[in-house]
């Protein structure tokens, strides 16, 4: 694919014009390494035509792109100038595999773009398995990218395999009020657990109580954590799902129970910061309660992704699992959107509908 930087971002008008039989794509080029928070200028928006389909591919048409943390966090780890990651999901608009007929839906890690081309059978790369979306009925196409998708499974696996919790243990989370953090809350009631939540606001602590049923959230930027702790885990701590690293982790680890779980899932209160932060020594936690402590990728389960999409969308269907989503518009402010969902203007999935 032949591809040239054209226009700088704030020219960029179209989504994508047929040109002959061929289609043209756009797509974002990260060409500077964020400092702090991303910007506009960190990147420009490039024009792509795109070939014709050989057998086997498809052509797919974005129509949700999902802004997710990690994107913030591993572009630092690409020589620029790089495609922009991100999963989307994307409507197929022509099809030279018998697999995947026109008009359906797939999922996959095709990055901030307009259209792709892709043979779903080939070698997969990507947070996001490319995933032929099964018939969602009345739910929208865009739970693909949340509950259905991959912070979906990152509940699901992260804290059944992870934390292992047993009915009547105590979770703490993190990010509560998150794509995330929301799903496991809820999981881990309908598996029998005492449910406490850390979030940003207190709008999302009210949600995570009246709506999704945790036992007590709090907000993080105004209660003293250990004080909160000591109220809403009488029991203490036995599972923590950490969401957001930093100091908070250090207290909720320091109040746990022996044989406590802490499931690593990220670290985000320090994703945009210049300097790496300093926070209070773990070890004496980790070695006198003997705490598990285990870092995970969700791909990790990649060979047992339905089994999470299933159970979720089971979860989904028999009103156990709600869910929200924060949906911004315009393919032309998807830097918007990431910014936003880092400042946590989301509560559950923050995703963007192309157009
Ligand atoms: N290991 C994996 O495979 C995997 C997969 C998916 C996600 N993750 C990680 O899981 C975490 C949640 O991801 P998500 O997709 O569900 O995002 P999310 O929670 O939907 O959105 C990010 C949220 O982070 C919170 N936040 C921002 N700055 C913060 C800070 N300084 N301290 C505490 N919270 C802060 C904001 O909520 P507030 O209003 O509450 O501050 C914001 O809404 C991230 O760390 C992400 O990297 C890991």
């Amino acid at each position: 694919m032949n591809s040239k930087l054209i226009y700088p971002f704030s020219l960029a008008k179209r989504m994508y014009s047929g040109v002959g039989n061929k289609v043209q794509a756009q797509k974002y080029v990260l060409t500077k390494y964020f400092q702090g928070e991303p910007k506009r200028t960190d990147f420009q928006i490039v024009k792509e035509e795109l070939p014709e389909l050989k057998e086997g591919e498809i052509l797919a048409e974005a129509e949700y792109l999902s802004v997710d943390p990690y994107m913030r966090a591993y572009m630092i780890g690409y020589k620029l100038p790089a495609d922009m990651i991100g999963g989307q999901v994307a409507k197929i608009i022509a099809s030279r595999n018998k697999k995947y007929d026109v008009g359906k839906y797939v999922t996959g890690s095709f990055g901030w773009r307009t259209h792709t081309i892709v043979n779903p059978d080939g070698n997969q790369t990507g947070m996001l398995p490319i995933t032929l979306l099964p018939d969602l009925g009345s739910y929208p196409v865009s739970l693909a990218l949340g509950v259905l998708g991959m912070p979906g499974n990152t509940a699901y696996f992260g804290l059944k395999e992870i934390c292992q919790p047993k009915p009547g243990e105590t979770i703490v989370i993190t990010g509560a009020a998150g794509a995330v953090g929301s799903h496991v809350g809820q999981i881990g009631k309908s598996l029998g657990c005492r449910v406490v939540g850390f979030a940003g606001t207190d709008d999302k602590c009210q949600y995570l109580e009246k709506e999704l049923g945790f036992d007590r959230a709090f907000n993080y930027k105004t209660v003293n954590i250990r004080a909160a702790l000591k109220e809403g885990c009488p029991k203490k701590v036995d599972c923590y799902f950490d969401n957001v690293g930093g100091e908070i982790s250090s207290t909720i680890m320091n109040y746990m129970n022996k044989y406590g779980r802490v499931a690593v899932c990220g670290s985000i209160s320090s994703y945009n910061d210049v300097n790496v932060p300093k926070v209070s020594i773990l070890q004496p936690a980790i070695v006198f309660k003997e705490l598990k402590v285990e870092g995970f990728l969700v791909n990790r389960w990649t060979d047992r992704w339905d089994e999470g999409i299933n159970a979720n969308l089971n979860w989904l269907r028999e009103g156990k699992l709600k869910y929200q989503e924060k949906v911004y518009h315009g393919f032309e402010n998807m830097v918007d959107a990431l910014v936003g969902m880092l400042r946590g203007e989301n509560t559950g999935k923050a995703v963007v509908k192309v157009k």
